[in-house]
């Protein structure tokens, strides 16, 4: 089974948008990863359904996107008419998470769950049954080109146990800092899908690095 690799879209030629979304069509990466930041839950901001819309009327792949912003109640709606398959918000940014995952269900997406660094994978066992992607935070969140946490790969295995355990059927995504030079030991560690920006499109050729990442 190969490595579900999603590239991250923070990372791409925003000049030149569509020859990397087509760049990625035909590349052998499995979703299409999109930032979405509001300034308020991380200091940074990136971009909004406009161009949501945009990506998805030229993607051939799912869209995974990750909202990195407070209140993504208010949002759910329209990133399901935008054409996300799969909606991410974080435990942090969500006081009733368990009705936030529901009404994603509900509006037809795949409903992730994201935690910061310093958030404790333990938090998720209450959820883990109810979601379909666990995604683990291995840099503080709101930019590309970070430095991978190397703890993040024992709170991976710690998360791989209670999936196996619960008998969850849940996938777990990493993201940040994910490159050649560590996908194998993520996947060894139990990782099903991989967010790379800047090591696929800072690369000399970004479906070469996909590939690689895929089959690692
Ligand atoms: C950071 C984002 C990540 C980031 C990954 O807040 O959630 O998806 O774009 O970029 P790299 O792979 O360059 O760390
Ligand atoms: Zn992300």
């Amino acid at each position: 089974m190969k490595n579900i690799i999603a590239p991250s879209i923070l990372s791409a030629d925003f000049a030149h948008l569509a020859a990397d979304i087509e760049m990625l069509n035909e590349s052998e990466c499995g979703w299409i990863h999109l930032d979405i930041m509001d300034g308020v839950f991380v200091p940074n901001l990136s971009f909004g359904l406009p161009v949501v819309e945009h990506i998805s009327r030229l993607a051939t792949k799912p869209l995974d996107a990750h909202l990195m912003i407070v209140n993504p109640d208010n949002y759910l709606a329209r990133f399901a008419q935008a054409g996300v398959s799969l909606l991410t918000v974080h435990y942090e940014a969500c006081t009733h998470l368990e009705r936030t995952v529901s009404a994603i269900h509900d509006l037809g997406m795949k409903a992730g769950v994201a935690i910061n660094p310093h958030t404790n994978v333990c938090l998720l066992e209450d959820i883990l049954g109810e979601i379909d992607l666990a995604l683990i935070m291995s840099v503080n969140p709101g930019f590309g080109g970070q430095k991978f946490i190397p703890q993040s790969v024992e709170k991976v295995r710690k998360l791989k146990k209670m999936i196996t355990d619960s008998g969850s059927k849940c996938l777990i995504e990493i993201d940040g800092g994910v490159n050649k030079d560590n996908v194998a030991l993520l996947r060894k560690a139990g990782v099903d899908a991989f967010v790379a920006g800047s090591s696929v499109f800072g690369s000399d050729d970004p479906s070469e690095t996909i590939s690689f990442m895929a089959n690692a």
